[in-house]
């Protein structure tokens, strides 16, 4: 009858060593540790090293690393999902050198620090959205960066994720970066990801999108690129000259809608004519003009710049030279030039230049160095026309006291 035949089916396959609680199965010649939902709060110690699946999901564990997975060299698949594991260990997985999936979803994580997942080298799925991430090392991906075919990192608390690694995933094929506060994406990241199909970054803080040929692929399918699926709905979109060329591309579905400017707000982009994405040249509106600073001290330059986008201030040297930052001047994209001890050649006219998408604007600044008496005081005396002895100016000068009013603070025009 019937009964015999079940009972067969029931007992064949059951593993004798196996955890407390846990259902072992040994099919197909592959062992299945099967522990889910089982009130665990740590993985047991005596699962099987030969298991293939280890399923630990629903469970109360808190951390993961130490023996834990020790010598499963064979293990493809490793389930902790929905526990309360806020620390990994480093090299938790160095053994798992078959590990294929690895899903952490729904867990307390908050950093992937750089040996975490260490040793994964045949990874093709880590699933780890919805922790609490709000770091994740640029290594941490190291060991499967190309064999890594779906990464899910939505739900998290990320500000930054590590586009230097992700941009070398080539087998990458579905990438979740949604719900993260992430306002950036590194320019032309997604120029080699030849296989992704999918990349979801709706609800970020993208204000706008730097040209990709990924884009382009995603829009106006070609015979050498199929469609790929792309949402960044939800994100505080600027619309200005610098995504029109994401406008220009055909497209009519989509939830996408303009934060910025005002007169765009909560439009539909697609919608939104193309003339109506502009940008303003960059309009210097204040700037130092005339600058006295006694020689050995500090001297600020300031140059203030509007327009949409922000302008970028530069600064050009006498010499015609952009000043970078140096042990001596920083530059600041604010429009600042601080030049910390000034000596006698930083005299001179310098220009700032303002630079935006839609052009440049300059303004010159002159700034004159007074030169310290030397040795005989004859240059002193000449210079600023006042007999004070030159005992006391040393004095007085290393105190930065010289009384000139504002003349050596840069003054604003
Ligand atoms: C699973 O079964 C196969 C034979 O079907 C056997 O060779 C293997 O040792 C068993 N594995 C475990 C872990 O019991
Ligand atoms: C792992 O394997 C090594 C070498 O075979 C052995 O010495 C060690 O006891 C094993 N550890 C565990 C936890 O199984
Ligand atoms: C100089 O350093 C500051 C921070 O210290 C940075 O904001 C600025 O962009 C740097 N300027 C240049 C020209 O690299
Ligand atoms: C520009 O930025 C620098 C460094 O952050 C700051 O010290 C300076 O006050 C800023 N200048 C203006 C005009 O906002």
């Amino acid at each position: 009858g019937s009964v015999p035949v079940l009972i067969g089916l029931i007992t064949w396959g059951v593993v004798s060593a196996c955890p407390f609680h846990c259902v072992c199965r040994n099919l197909s010649e592959s062992l299945s540790t099967l522990c889910a939902d089982k009130g665990l709060l740590f993985v047991p110690p005596h699962v099987d090293r030969r298991t293939v699946e280890l399923r630990l999901a629903d469970n109360f564990i808190t951390e993961v690393g130490g023996n834990d997975f020790v010598n499963m060299t064979g293990l493809v698949d490793l389930t902790l999902s929905r526990n309360t594991i806020h620390l990994i260990r480093p090299m938790a997985f160095a053994d798992l050198e078959s590990l294929r999936s690895l899903h952490l979803d729904g867990n307390r994580l908050t950093t992937l620090g750089p040996r975490d997942l260490a040793g994964l080298v045949n990874l093709q799925h880590l699933i780890v959205n919805n922790n609490q991430l709000t770091k994740v090392s640029v290594q941490a991906f190291d060991d499967f960066l190309l064999t890594l075919e779906d990464l899910d990192l939505s739900y998290n608390n990320l500000r930054r994720v590590p586009w230097e690694s992700i941009q070398n995933m080539a087998s990458l094929h579905t990438l979740n970066l949604d719900h993260n506060l992430i306002d950036h994406i590194a320019e032309g990241v997604f120029g080699e990801l030849y296989k992704l199909a999918r990349l979801d970054m709706t609800s970020n803080r993208l204000r706008t999108l730097p040209p990709d040929p990924l884009f382009t692929g995603a829009i106006s399918p070609t015979p050498y690129n199929a469609v790929i699926s792309l949402n960044f709905g939800g994100n505080p979109l600027h619309c200005n000259c610098e995504l029109l060329w994401l406008r220009r591309l055909i497209r009519g579905d989509d939830m996408e809608t303009c934060a910025t400017p005002a007169h765009l707000a909560g439009r539909y982009f697609w919608s939104i004519p193309e003339e109506e994405f502009t940008c303003e040249p960059p309009l210097i509106t204040r700037h130092t003009h005339k600058l006295w600073v006694l020689e050995g001290q500090r001297a600020t330059l300031k140059c203030r710049a509007i327009g949409d986008p922000e302008p970028v201030v530069h600064w050009v040297s006498p010499d015609d030279r952009i000043i970078a930052n140096s042990s001596r001047t920083s530059s600041f994209s604010n429009g600042t030039l601080d030049i910390l001890v000034t000596v006698a050649r930083d005299d001179g006219a310098y220009t700032c230049i303002a630079i935006n998408a839609a052009g440049e604007a300059t303004a010159t600044v002159d700034l004159k160095i007074i030169p310290l008496p030397h040795r005989g005081g004859v240059d002193f005396n000449l210079a600023i026309n006042v007999p004070v002895p030159t005992a006391i100016s040393h004095q007085l000068a290393s105190r930065g006291g010289w009384g000139w009013g504002g003349s050596t603070k840069g003054s604003v025009a």
